[in-house]
């Protein structure tokens, strides 16, 4: 009788851990040693799941700290990127964010404005939060977040680029730790992708944020011979150039491969004009 209870009480304490444990892995990513240097509220919690999970019921927490030593769990309504962090060789604190994604930058298509130099230098654009939401379709300025011009002091985990067209959204990220404005959108530094192919050990062609009068270029290494069987997963066409896939009636133009596999432009193979591209971070 008291085996049998044992196992129904275990039976039942896996089927209430299980789900939260899933939900705890796809809410938060860690950043062990480290601690914010600021938040809202502090609670006492008897382990870091706890408290991640204190933070996941919380709906305006994004990010939290644990201190082993003293379960002290503390609480910002702030993502962890933009709050210092401090404690690089305590093994006692961690640091969880919200694996919520701010977006940053939002790409339009044929407004005439190139969209590398607007992110990377900030020219021309918008910082509208009503331009910030994906389906507005009636802004005629790249849209970019202020914080963008601090990258380098912004505590950034995970950098994603994505491709949208109607409901489906193609992406790539990439680890931010450590990273520039610049050099994010970099092989080295993929983590993952819808694309199969888009691997940090995979062989690429292109893979620049800016290439000639193409621009976020994520091109495989196939041999090109001639327009016709260019192979892209992404380009962004920013102004003319040689190919007829690079003469759009209007700048920019946002092709993406929609399967898979890489597709082609000059013939529309495996690729699609995107309604737009966005970059987040966490
Ligand atoms: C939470 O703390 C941050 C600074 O750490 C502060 O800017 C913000 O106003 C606080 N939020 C509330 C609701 O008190
Ligand atoms: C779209 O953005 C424009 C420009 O900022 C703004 O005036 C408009 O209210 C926004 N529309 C929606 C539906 O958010
Ligand atoms: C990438 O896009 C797919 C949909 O195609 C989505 O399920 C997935 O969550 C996205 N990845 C990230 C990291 O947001
Ligand atoms: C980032 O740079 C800091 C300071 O240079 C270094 O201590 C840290 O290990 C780096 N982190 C990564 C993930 O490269
Ligand atoms: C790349 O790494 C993945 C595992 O992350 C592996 O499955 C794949 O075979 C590797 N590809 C190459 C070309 O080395």
């Amino acid at each position: 009788m008291a085996i049998c209870f044992g196992r129904v009480l275990l039976i039942i304490i896996i089927l209430k851990f299980a789900p939260e444990c899933t939900s705890f892995q796809n809410k938060f990513y860690r950043s062990k040693s480290k601690a914010l240097t600021a938040y809202n509220r502090t609670l006492t919690t008897l382990s870091k799941i706890g408290c991640s999970v204190e933070c996941a019921r919380d709906r305006s927490c994004r990010s939290a700290s644990y201190r082993e030593t003293t379960r002290e769990c503390m609480l910002s309504d702030l993502p962890s990127f933009v709050i210092d962090l401090y404690g690089h060789d305590d093994l006692f604190l961690e640091v969880f964010g919200t694996t919520e994604w701010t977006l940053v930058y939002r790409g339009i298509p044929r407004i005439g404005s190139n969209p590398a130099t607007a992110w990377l230098t900030g020219e021309s654009v918008t910082s509208d939060p009503a331009c910030q939401q994906l389906g507005n379709t009636s802004c005629n300025k790249h849209f970019r977040h202020s914080i963008a011009s601090d990258w380098s002091s912004l505590n950034i985990e995970q950098v994603k680029i994505a491709f949208y067209k109607g409901s489906l959204e193609q992406n790539i990220t990439f680890d931010g730790r450590n990273s520039t404005i610049s050099n994010w959108f970099s092989q080295s530094r993929i983590l993952s992708s819808t694309w199969p192919g888009v691997r940090a050990n995979a062989s690429f062609n292109r893979f620049k944020t800016i290439d000639g009068t193409r621009v976020f270029v994520v091109s495989p290494s196939h041999s090109t011979v001639g327009c016709h069987d260019d192979l892209h997963f992404a380009a962004v066409i920013a102004t003319s150039g040689w190919c007829a896939y690079d003469r759009p009636s209007a700048y920019p133009q946002i092709y993406f491969a929609t399967g898979e596999h890489a597709g082609k432009p000059e013939t529309m193979t495996g690729m699609d004009i995107a309604d737009g591209f966005a970059i987040f971070i966490k």
